[in-house]
């Protein structure tokens, strides 16, 4: 594991969009695996800033997200189809149907997990996944608990999480209560995978990453076994390490 420990949430942006800035110019990346949440939203304005004035061409690139909500169509707000449209692919020259993210709002979900599952490995998985994390040490939404040869599948989200993403929401009881994500199992097999982390509020999540026993009940340490993790986090996130 790679940890960069950088001064605030402005640099851990600026070195994760470099992070991925230097991969998308040479070319390194097929399939980029995406995130969420407040943590990536200043990593995604930098980079689409970065793409736009290097005129890269992303044709060839695909993009898998993580995760998606039950229950939301692409067009509400709170879903991430929105977020990922709104933040980042309608900046970036890069095909819409490249761009690939579970769908929550389908009469099948349990169909609709496999045939993500499926897509990835037809895309010939992920090169880079980035990552944040949740309070209680969650990544995407697999939740404590969650086995970590677990792959794309429907889950029921913890009540701290909900808490956490209501704030996207006009109140707590318009959180979707289960969403899809990639099971722990379709992120460990990313060939690189770059979490970042900022906030006091994380970093018991990020000490248990960075030196808690392997468990279940902390979803992140999984990470502990990739070989190629990179760690971006703030000193407020590191301050329990
Ligand atoms: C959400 C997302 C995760 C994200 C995490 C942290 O529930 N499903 O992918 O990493 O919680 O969110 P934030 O970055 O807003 O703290």
């Amino acid at each position: 594991m790679k940890i960069i420990k950088v001064a605030n949430y402005e640099a851990m942006s600026i070195e994760g969009a470099d992070h991925i800035l230097t991969q998308l110019i040479k070319k390194r990346l097929n399939v980029l695996g995406l995130a969420t949440g407040g943590t990536p939203e200043g990593l995604y304005q930098i980079l689409r800033e970065k793409i736009n004035e290097k005129a890269l061409s992303l044709n060839y690139l695909h993009t898998v997200n993580l995760d998606e909500y039950i229950g939301l169509p692409a067009d509400s707000p709170a879903s991430y189809h929105y977020y990922m449209q709104d933040i980042f692919f309608k900046h970036i020259p890069i095909p819409k149907e490249n761009t690939h993210l579970p769908n929550g709002y389908v009469d099948d979900v349990v169909e609709e997990c496999t045939r993500y599952e499926e897509l990835i490995e037809s895309l010939g998985g992920v090169d880079l996944q980035l990552l944040g994390i949740g309070q209680n040490g969650h990544i995407g939404f697999n939740e404590p608990g969650s086995p970590f040869n677990g792959r794309t599948r429907i889950v029921d989200l913890a009540p701290s999480t909900i808490e956490a993403n209501a704030r996207y929401f006009s109140s707590k009881n318009d959180v979707p209560r289960q969403a899809i994500t990639m099971g722990i199992k379709t992120i460990m097999k990313s060939r690189q995978i770059l979490l970042l982390a900022s906030g006091k509020e994380k970093a018991e999540a990020v000490k248990a990453l960075i030196e808690g026993d392997q468990s279940e009940d902390i979803p992140a340490t999984a990470l502990q076994g990739h070989p190629h993790l990179t760690v971006i986090a703030d000193e407020a996130a590191l301050s329990g390490v």
